[in-house]
């Protein structure tokens, strides 16, 4: 049976990640499954134990501000999360739901984290389908729709078993992150290996079946570095909503479409929907903007986003 298999693998070959440790504690659980959001395991094992060290629960983490929070979460990016963690950790702190419905509700939780959360830390029958799942079963199932969440997670809700739905879905993640990896799947050590659509097909790599990537546009820019005579570098704050919400940054032009003239050392880096080049150049004049003075070596108390660091770097 599917879920015996899988579980059995499972229970042998599991990495033993902190949240895993005590999975029915849903404060661990959430936190984890929000860090994990478009981050890799190795990534986040490290935040994950910084968090729960200095807020030990959901009631101490809802007490924190969120520019307590944007520090700790500097490096994580997508940081729309980290102002979700704080919104939702308010909410959990009073009631935490334990239903797939309810916790769907709560900001920063989508069907998937949902899902995860209610069989993960309440033991429920949901279907979490994040990118690992829907790579494992559209292969086992040889699904021949583009892009087949939907497929996926129809064909995956019959096969949850009574018991242990959590480790369920945990072993399904797994599965897809050590074995049905996406190049070079180990379909050899696969408890799936016989009853799998795609292995019988030879066609392993061609699923899930993906529509065409879209190039992504470039963006330019220039950054300003103030430095104040005693070392200080200014640094100002960008608004709540948007990109980088909240966090700090050096004073730049507005983020245009057209390159322009080369000016100062040049930085590039790549946010979702597009690569941005920034010319870095030191500004003479130190009244032309407003902000905060930083000294150097005071800056990692700041939510400094990658991109910032990049900019800084050698300051
Ligand atoms: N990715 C998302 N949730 C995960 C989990 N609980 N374990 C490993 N990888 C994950
Ligand atoms: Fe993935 Fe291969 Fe296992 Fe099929 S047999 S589920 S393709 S690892």
């Amino acid at each position: 049976m599917f879920s015996n298999a899988l579980l059995a693998w499972y229970d042998k070959n599991q990495r033993h990640l902190p949240w895993r440790l005590s999975p029915s504690n849903p404060y661990y659980t959430w936190l984890s499954e929000i860090m994990l959001q478009q981050t890799t395991v190795a990534t986040v094992v490290p935040y994950f134990y910084k968090f729960v060290e200095k807020w030990p629960t959901v009631q101490a983490l809802a007490a924190a501000s969120l520019d307590e929070i944007l520090v700790e979460w500097q490096g994580l990016g997508y940081y729309s999360r980290a102002r979700n963690l704080h919104h939702c950790a308010k909410l959990l702190a009073e009631r935490f739901p334990t239903t797939e419905e309810e916790l769907l509700k709560l900001p920063g939780i989508g069907p998937y984290t949902a899902a995860a959360i209610a069989s993960i830390a309440f033991g429920q029958k949901a279907a979490a389908v994040d990118g690992n799942v829907v790579r494992v079963l559209s292969r086992y199932f040889a699904i021949p729709t583009v892009n087949p969440v939907k497929d996926v997670k129809e064909k995956l809700l019959p096969l949850v078993p009574e018991k242990r739905c959590g480790d369920f879905t945990q072993s399904l993640m797994e599965l897809g992150a050590l074995i049905c990896r996406p190049k070079s799947p180990l379909c050899s050590a696969c408890p799936l290996q016989k009853e799998c659509g795609a292995y019988a097909l030879r066609r392993v790599e061609e699923f899930p079946l993906m529509a065409p990537k879209q190039k992504l546009p470039t963006r330019y820019a220039t950054a300003f570095i103030l430095k104040r005579e005693d070392g200080a570098i200014l640094l100002r704050k960008r608004p709540p909503q948007g990109l980088l919400g909240g966090m700090m940054e050096v004073p730049t032009t507005s983020w245009e479409e057209t390159p322009h003239e080369r000016k100062g050392r040049r930085v590039r880096h790549t946010f979702t929907h597009f690569h941005l080049e920034v010319d870095v150049c030191h500004h003479k004049d130190i009244l032309a903007f407003e902000g905060t003075w930083v000294q150097p070596q005071e800056l990692k108390n700041y939510a400094l986003p990658t991109l910032m660091k990049k900019i800084l770097k050698g300051e």
